[in-house]
């Protein structure tokens, strides 16, 4: 079959790589990808967001599958947008319906939606411009920390931890009156701090069953030892090694089922994948957030530990035939190491030329592109974070070395990754 997929980062870099494995995938088209996507299939430079023009791209390409990749045009409606339009509805879709999507579009929807359905979070109340003064005084009386999350989505940016109330207070002022964060900001959830060690889990699911993909923990801050501003993703682990079956079980029962239960008995509409942001706490699992996409730089270690057919198993999710699939797993550990541009995620140059990435993908070391152009024939840098080299190994920590080990032979000007992917479950890194 020929299938499109949605978006240009290492995330989609690394489906289109094991989309392209798949003996049932035809021709493969990427929109608008990048420099490592162009060597697997037709790279489309259409918007993510113009669904008109990719409606177009799709019935000229003889498009049987869509795959959407980021949650933006998620979040603005392209299921629906495909759903009711005669030439479209037909085709195999992967992604939620726009009210679906609301899990990871609203935070006060994700929420809510949790509480209604009896999800482990974090204890919130949520307050719109007018209510600013109650905000305050709820603020106050709440033990700290304490943290602000901005209701939209605003790339990764919208949720603020603060230690003392001067500077919960002042947070709260500049999102609710003074649009830090823009719409996003105009409603703002204030929620209880959890601790514990976070992870993320996946599933896709057809509406009615679910599979498990393979576990991931990632790194987001900038410097070692999880310091500094934070990022996309400076790397990422699976498996995660305290994951056992005690907890998987209480995930399933407590976290996963009641979220599917919750989208049925709601009428949403949802076949794709469900990112789950959690944290456990004492061995409990508590909800951060949903997301209602793949995460990146998660995918980089999620896909390529996964053995199955992955055209077969989103062919499934499509159908509503999931229930019908088994999961199987590459035992060996994964990690996955992303190279910056000088600066991420502060200001940095683009455009900056990328040696010795030739390589690409080797038996045991992938390497994926985020943020890469080619001019001519040169490798160029295009974006904060560039490369995400994943390496196999007996364990995280061995892994993170031979992902390491290779990306030391890449170099671009300013060029910076973190060498402790993976550290808590090591004391030689
Ligand atoms: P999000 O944008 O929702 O992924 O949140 C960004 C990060 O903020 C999460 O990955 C957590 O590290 C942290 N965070 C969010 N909510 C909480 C919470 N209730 N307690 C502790 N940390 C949190
Ligand atoms: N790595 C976190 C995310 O994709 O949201």
């Amino acid at each position: 079959m020929n299938i499109l997929l949605i978006g240009g980062g290492g995330r989609e870099h690394t489906m289109a790589w094991k989309l392209n494995e798949s003996p049932l995938c035809d021709k493969l088209f990427i929109l608008p990808g990048n420099a490592g996507t162009a060597t697997l299939g037709v790279n489309l430079p259409i918007s993510i967001t113009n669904f008109e023009a990719i409606g177009e791209a799709v019935l000229k390409y003889e498009i049987n599958m869509v795959v959407v990749g980021p949650e933006e045009p998620l979040v603005k409606g392209i299921y629906d947008f495909f759903k009711q339009d005669e030439g479209l509805k037909k085709l195999l879709f992967i992604g939620p319906s726009a009210n679906a999507a609301l899990l990871e579009g609203s935070k006060a929807f994700a929420k809510a939606f949790m509480n209604r359905h009896g999800v482990p979070t974090a204890s919130y109340k949520q307050f719109s411009k007018n209510e600013f003064d109650e905000g305050c005084d709820y603020i106050k009386q709440q033990p700290l920390p304490i943290v602000l999350k901005a209701d939209g989505l605003a790339a990764g940016k919208g949720v603020i931890i603060c230690n003392n109330y001067i500077e919960a207070l002042s947070e709260f002022e500049l999102m609710l009156l003074h649009s830090k964060f823009g719409r996003a900001g105009e409603r703002v959830v204030v929620e209880a701090f959890l601790t514990g060690i976070e992870m993320s889990v996946f599933i896709l699911t057809d509406g009615n069953s679910f599979v498990l993909l393979p576990e991931a923990k990632d790194y987001k801050r900038v410097g070692e030892g999880e310091t500094g501003l934070n990022t996309g993703g400076m790397g990422a682990i699976s498996p995660v090694p305290f994951f056992n079956e005690a907890l998987k079980e209480k995930i399933v029962q407590r976290i996963i089922q009641p979220t599917l239960d919750g989208l049925r008995k709601e009428k949403l509409d949802y076949k794709g994948f469900i990112f789950f942001g959690l944290m456990i706490s004492d061995g409990e699992p508590w909800v951060i957030e949903y997301n209602c996409r793949m995460g990146d730089p998660e995918t980089e270690v999620v896909l390529p530990r996964l053995k199955n057919d992955f055209v077969e198993l989103l062919k499934a999710t499509a159908d509503g035939t999931l229930h019908k699939i088994d999961v199987k797993t590459d035992f060996r550990a994964a990690s996955t190491v992303v190279a910056v541009s000088g600066g991420y995620p502060g200001k940095y140059k683009s455009g900056i030329p990328i040696y010795g990435a030739e390589g690409g993908m080797q038996e045991n070391a992938l390497l994926f592109h985020s943020g890469t152009k080619m001019e001519g024939e040169q490798l160029l840098t295009n974006g904060g974070r560039v490369l995400a080299m994943t390496a196999f190994g007996s364990s995280v920590t061995d892994a993170t070395k031979h992902a390491m080990d290779k990306l030391a032979k890449v170099s671009f000007e300013g060029m910076y990754f973190r060498r402790d992917i993976g550290f808590e479950f090591s004391d030689s890194l």
